[in-house]
């Protein structure tokens, strides 16, 4: 099986973007960290990144026919993109939404999430760990392991 791993706006900067609260680690790591993940589970990652909401709905409608699951972090876009969920409501690709960090530690505007209502799991918090977390499951569940 094949898991689409997609990161939205500002992403492509993890490494410098606000270390305080996003880390060290770069994208670059992120992708590296979940094709570990998937390949250890039996399956394989294709990973994308856009700062453009349109490229990701597109991203996502590709998806379909291609990808069997799929891990997303919409950065911004999460409180504010209903385009970017119905695109994953469309698509109707089994959904693990990421956020590296505790989004309900932060401004109350990071609380409201338009992606959680059409995810399967949702993990904030842990860190760019998160998207091994979110791999593995989703791997698991692709190939039939129990969760
Ligand atoms: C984020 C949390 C969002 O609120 C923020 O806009 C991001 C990153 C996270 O991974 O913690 O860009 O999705």
């Amino acid at each position: 099986p094949s898991i689409l791993v997609i990161n939205g706006p500002n992403l492509n900067l993890l490494g410098t973007r606000e270390p305080a609260v996003y880390g060290t680690a770069t994208l670059d790591d992120v992708v590296r960290l979940a094709e570990e993940s998937a390949q250890a589970a039996g399956c394989t990652t294709t990973a994308m990144q856009s700062n453009h909401e349109g490229e990701l709905i597109d991203a996502i409608h590709a998806a379909r026919g291609t990808a069997d699951g799929i891990v997303i972090n919409a950065g911004a876009f999460t409180h504010t993109s209903i385009a970017l969920r119905d695109a994953l409501a469309a698509v109707g690709l089994p959904v693990v939404e990421v956020h590296i960090s505790n989004v309900h530690r932060r401004e109350d505007f990071r609380a409201h999430s338009y992606i959680s209502g059409v995810a399967d799991a949702v993990i904030v918090g842990a860190g760019i760990d998160g998207y091994r977390l979110a791999v593995d499951h989703l791997a698991r569940r692709l190939t039939g392991h129990r969760t």
